[in-house]
């Protein structure tokens, strides 16, 4: 009788989390070459509740009139624009996980609220990364008081799960760095994250303890294991914005007790991590209006509208081959753009190279910024400034029309309160910003050539 093998590992893939029972050179799910990773599987042998010690009552349904309502208590985190993220505070019990590339300020921010809560709450800030006197420096650097604070530099899970207890907000940098006796494989590995993160999971839920989780993205821009850990976490806020610039976004991308746009702003001082509140100038350059190639453009995020400068800059191609390059600006979409403007409006790009950047490290993804981005490759091409205050947004079709777009009024307002003086809009969206008529010059537009007419990019029959 042939004898019947239990599975004892399998293979993850560390970009995705994909799993399979052998190796595989390439992950079928993301695409990736060697990051199948093997894990070893641990045989289960209880729930995860009777495992975590919680009493299992039978659930019953209820019709929704007898069901009372939760309250989340929130407590604020002495950070404005932290608070926003999270949607109005702290919720206590929750899981908050922290990510972002290493060195953009992810252990500054928490220990600066760590200090903060630690004046009227018990905290502790379990360091599995860096010694406890390094943080301690860091307190002092920033001027933080933080007696009150209780440091652990610990790795273990369950030796830091015997510490916790008695506190109200546990910090844990970072989940890569933690590990779990219940499985054999390396710190860091998706496996391991995993098990610790739903681990913290489960001590966070049946102790009403509040756990902020930092965590590093992998060289892709995500969290190591990131579908793997975001559906544990209550919330997934990502610290983005480059190392050099000292402006950072804090951007919530899931959050069970708030919008899950939320984006905050904030500056990197001497003190530490501070909300920036008039963030109107951020993303603008300085040579806009002189230099060909800028285009500005209210993009929404969250609750909020920031106006965005677009940049582009296109050289003569020296090869065969020409190159495009987009930084904040999804590459796809800037194809896609050049090739309407080739078919539809006959500008040539075919033997030039374009980079495009959208200023201040931001990363725009929604469709109102198509036009923007027209216009930015249009006076680049042309070699004609657009004028200083007009802004243009609106999403392009590939047939060269300009489509509605959403949030249209806040937008135009955001122009008008910064001192914009003409907006560039799409035909259909007139109607909703009809009240700013008499404030602001409003140009609607159908087609592509349409907006390069009202830029005086080019004179086009469309
Ligand atoms: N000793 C220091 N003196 C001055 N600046 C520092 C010091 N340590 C860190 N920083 C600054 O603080 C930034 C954020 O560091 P940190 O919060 O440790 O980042 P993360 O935890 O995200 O890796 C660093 O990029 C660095 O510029
Ligand atoms: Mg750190």
């Amino acid at each position: 009788m042939a004898k019947t093998k239990t599975p004892t590992s399998q293979f993850v893939c560390s970009e995705c989390g994909y799993t399979a029972p052998k190796w595989l050179g390439k992950c079928p799910d993301c695409g990736n070459f060697n990051t199948m990773q093997e894990e070893l599987v641990r045989v289960e042998t209880a729930t995860p509740a009777a495992r975590s010690g919680v009493a299992q009552m039978k659930a019953r349904a209820l019709p929704l009139s007898k069901i009372g309502y939760e309250r989340f208590d929130r407590v604020p985190s002495g950070i404005d624009e932290f608070d926003t993220v999270l949607g109005g505070g702290i919720v206590r019990g929750s899981l908050v996980l922290l990510g972002g590339d290493p060195g953009i300020g992810k252990s500054t921010l928490l220990t600066q609220v760590s200090a903060h809560l630690a004046k009227t709450h018990k905290v502790l800030y379990v360091s599995a990364e860096e010694s406890c006197s390094q943080v301690k420096m860091r307190c002092d650097r920033l001027g933080l008081n933080s007696d009150n604070l209780f440091l652990l530099n610990e790795t273990c899970l369950e030796d830091i799960e015997a510490d916790v207890d008695g506190n109200e907000f546990v910090v844990i940098d970072s989940i890569q760095a933690v590990y779990t006796e219940a499985m054999s494989s390396a710190a860091g590995s998706v496996g391991q994250v995993r098990e610790c993160a739903s681990k913290l999971m489960r001590i966070a839920k049946s102790k009403n303890i509040t756990f902020f989780i930092i965590g590093h993205v992998t060289k892709e821009g995500a969290l190591a294991g990131p579908k793997v850990l975001e559906h544990i976490m209550d919330t997934v806020l990502y610290f983005e914005g480059h190392q050099e610039d000292n402006f950072k976004l804090l951007r919530a991308v899931k959050n069970r007790f708030g919008s899950a746009q939320e984006v905050g702003v904030f500056e990197m001082t001497d003190e530490g991590v501070k909300s920036v509140r008039d963030y109107s100038e951020l993303f603008l350059s300085e040579s806009r209006g002189v230099a060909a190639g800028s285009a500005v453009t209210p993009s929404e995020s969250g609750n909020r509208c920031m106006n965005v400068e677009i940049q582009t800059l296109i050289s003569k191609t020296a090869f065969g081959m020409p190159r495009r390059m987009s930084l904040g600006v999804d590459y796809n979409k800037l194809v896609v753009l050049i090739a309407v403007l080739e078919k539809r409006c006959g500008i040539p790009f075919f033997a030039s190279d374009v980079y495009i950047n959208a200023m201040g490290g931001i990363k725009l993804n929604e469709p109102s910024v198509d036009l923007a981005i027209c216009a930015s490759l249009a006076s680049s091409a042309t070699d004609i400034p657009i004028d200083k205050y007009t802004a243009v947004f609106g999403e392009v079709g590939l047939t060269g029309e300009i489509r509605a777009v959403t949030y249209a009024d806040k937008r135009v307002n955001e122009c008008l309160k910064t001192g914009f003086k003409r907006v560039i809009l799409p035909e259909k969206n007139m109607k909703s910003c009809e009240k700013y008529k008499n404030k602001i010059e409003l140009v609607p537009v159908r087609y592509v050539g349409q907006m390069l007419k009202a830029l005086s990019l080019r004179p086009t029959q469309n």
